[in-house]
């Protein structure tokens, strides 16, 4: 597949205040000379906070790492993760359509998805709320069909759940990530087999769901005010590096000793 930069470009972007001293925390962490490493890292906090990746975002990453402009497209055009062009307001929609998720239906949630959002993927809706796209396996294998809806995994889909789920979001409404038919995790969809005395007492939801549940939001754009910027690496006076150990002495009189040999039993 061709990736290439979208035809309608914005005319320029800037880091919020929270994301630019983010920015600048991420730059911190290499040493001298070596900014450019923190490249990934900031591409991703530019499409959190636009959705997207436009050649704007992408050389001013570039500039703050000093790097020449083909080194940064070189990055945001060879990965995946990277959406070269808009997408929807609301949500970017990433259907698995790997082995486990495509033998579960993930062919009907594309369909949904060629119904409700568009007929091709990395294409607006009408509405510009949403766009989708298939993916490769998202590591939710045991608990597929499922899709990743801004950052979290929605699991156990059906067509109707995902048309549902198209609907709580297009009003503003943002459901609870996690299994479709009650899963508290990844265990067997028939209850849990073993460790079953961790099942009493647990929170509602499992800790990632637990943690949107918190945030009361898992498609909102990133704008650095979300957790406080903690950067501990920072004020630290680097130690130095340990000397490799010594090889143990040996005493003359030892050395000049021949070595002992054993002798074989018989
Ligand atoms: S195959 Fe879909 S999450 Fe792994």
């Amino acid at each position: 597949m061709l990736r290439r930069l979208h035809p309608h470009q914005p005319e320029s972007f800037a880091f919020t205040p929270a994301n630019l001293a983010w920015a600048k925390g991420q730059i911190s962490k290499y040493p001298e000379g070596r900014q450019a490493s923190a490249i990934i890292p900031l591409l991703w906090r530019a499409q959190e906070q636009e959705g997207w990746l436009s050649r704007p975002a992408i050389e001013h990453v570039a500039d703050m790492l000093g790097m020449a402009y083909i080194r940064a497209l070189e990055v945001a055009t060879f990965y995946f993760m990277f959406q070269l062009q808009p997408v929807g307001s609301v949500a970017h929609i990433q259907i698995c359509g790997t082995t486990s998720c495509m033998i579960c239906g993930a062919e009907d949630l594309v369909a949904v998805c060629k119904e409700l959002i568009a007929k091709t993927p990395h294409t607006l809706s009408e509405d510009g709320k949403f766009s989708w796209e298939e993916v490769e396996c998202l590591g939710a294998c045991a608990n597929a069909p499922m899709a990743q809806i801004g950052k979290d995994y929605y699991e156990d889909l059906t067509p109707a759940g995902l048309r549902k789920l198209i609907a709580r979001f297009s009003t503003g409404e943002v459901p609870v990530p996690g299994s479709e038919i009650g899963r508290y995790a990844a265990e067997p969809a028939g209850g849990l087999t073993s460790l079953t005395e961790f099942e009493a007492g647990r929170k509602p939801y499992n800790a990632s769901a637990q943690l949107a549940v918190d945030l009361g939001d898992t498609v909102k754009r990133i704008d650095g005010t979300e957790v406080p910027l903690t950067t501990p690496w920072l004020g630290k006076v680097a130690k130095p590096a340990k000397a490799p150990k010594a090889a143990p002495k040996t005493s003359e009189k030892a050395a000049s000793k021949p070595a002992a040999t054993k002798t074989p039993k018989a």
